[in-house]
């Protein structure tokens, strides 16, 4: 009785580097062996999409229907698939937890080894597409191709949610807002009573300082080269807000003088800058501090750093997806949400049709938005 239809809908392509991108009509195959069909209800727009579009990732095909902060019900599910059923309502996930690896298994990662890091998601894992365009095969983007009215999705991507959720708020927790807060709870482990820096106030970088908050972290200094992104940030439980280009010393010796002459015990990259990603190691206690990178620097960036910083005792860590394994972790920061525990609301800023999508990204581009949530 399984439904084997190819559907036909709207979706927003992105044919080549540097172009806009283009609301399309597209066919969408039905999901295969342990693959799940998904019409999307709303979906965020991420820096991590527009890096796309600028060309600053590598390892991606186009033409490419992109997008990976959605929300949405599931239509039709493939065979094998036992955890999902029409009408569920779901989360794509970004980062998968096929439940079976060795990273799965391990309580000291949620980096799944089926991640775009170790193998193309460009196409199912049955390396081809369902997605075509005028006749031609279209990718796939981290297996989740949010921007279109219907996606296909293998099932270790895909979370179940709670039948009452909101879904143009449950999309934030495909990303942005799960890899801030969880970069505080579960990468750096912020304690109570310590001090926080967090470089960057966008949509990841206020969502962790709501986790630096969640922690009881007693300072929480935001930094920002735009002074427009403090307001909302001291809302979301900033004790202070700098803005480097307000100082002519670097920003880590500015927050070092702050800090006593000592350096704050956690510091967070949010921006996707090595020169940031250096100043906020550099920030940090010496003995104790620990630095986490939460932005995605460019493919082929390299860094380099004094070993000194780490020799006399510092931590550098990375976070990816918050650290929440992904598929378990979900389900429940919904329904943390849902259950008033967390408040997501703040994040979004903008809200458009999905034909508006160009409009979504230009807000994005010129530092106007937080989060803008497209509707379906
Ligand atoms: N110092 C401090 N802040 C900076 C700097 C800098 N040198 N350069 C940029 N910023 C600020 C921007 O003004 C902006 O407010 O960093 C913020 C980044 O926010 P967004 O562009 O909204 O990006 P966001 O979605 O939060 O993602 C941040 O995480 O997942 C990655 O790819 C994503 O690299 C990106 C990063
Ligand atoms: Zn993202
Ligand atoms: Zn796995």
């Amino acid at each position: 009785t399984r439904d084997k239809k190819v559907i036909t809908c709207r979706a927003a392509v992105a044919w080549e580097v540097g172009k806009p991108l283009s609301i399309e009509e597209v066919e969408v195959s039905p999901p295969k062996a342990r693959e799940v069909r998904v019409k999307l209800v709303a979906t965020g727009i991420c820096r991590t999409d527009d890096h796309v579009l600028r060309g600053a990732l590598e390892g991606i095909d186009f033409p490419v229907i992109l997008g990976h902060e959605g929300a949405g019900i599931v239509e039709s599910v493939g065979e094998e698939v036992t955890d999902l059923k029409p009408g569920d309502k779901v989360v794509p996930l970004c980062i998968p937890q096929c439940g079976k690896c060795s990273s799965c298994l391990s309580p000291k990662t949620n980096c799944c080894l089926k991640t775009h890091l170790r193998e193309s998601q460009n196409v199912m894992p049955d390396k081809t597409t369902r997605f075509t365009c005028r006749g031609k095969a279209v990718h796939h983007f981290l297996w989740t191709s949010t921007f279109s009215e219907y996606t296909v999705i293998p099932e270790d991507a895909i979370a179940k949610i709670d039948d009452g959720a909101p879904m143009d708020k449950a999309c934030l927790f495909g990303c942005g807002f799960s890899t801030g807060y969880g970069a505080a709870l579960n990468t750096a482990k912020v304690d109570p009573g310590s001090c926080c820096a967090v470089f960057g106030l966008g949509g990841i970088g206020l969502s962790t300082v709501l986790g630096c908050k969640a922690a009881g972290a007693s300072r929480i200094i935001g930094i920002d080269i735009n002074k427009g992104k403090f307001k909302k940030a001291r809302e979301f439980g900033a004790t202070e807000c700098i803005n480097p280009h307000d100082y002519t010393k670097p920003i880590q010796e500015v927050l070092i003088e702050m800090t006593g002459g000592e350096g704050v015990d956690y510091s967070f990259e949010c921006v996707g800058n090595v020169d940031t990603m250096k100043a906020a190691l550099e920030a940090c206690h010496l003995g104790y501090g620990v630095s986490v990178i939460v932005g995605e620097a460019p493919s082929a960036a390299q860094l380099s750093f004094s070993p000194l910083l780490l020799f006399t005792g510092r931590t550098w860590k990375g976070s990816i997806f918050g650290g929440w394994k992904s598929k378990d972790s979900v389900p429940k920061l919904v329904a943390d949400y849902m259950a008033k525990k967390i408040d997501v609301d703040g994040l979004v800023t903008h809200t458009f049709p999905f034909e508006e999508i160009n409009q979504g990204f230009e807000v994005l581009r010129s530092g106007k938005s937080i989060r803008s949530i497209l509707m379906f």
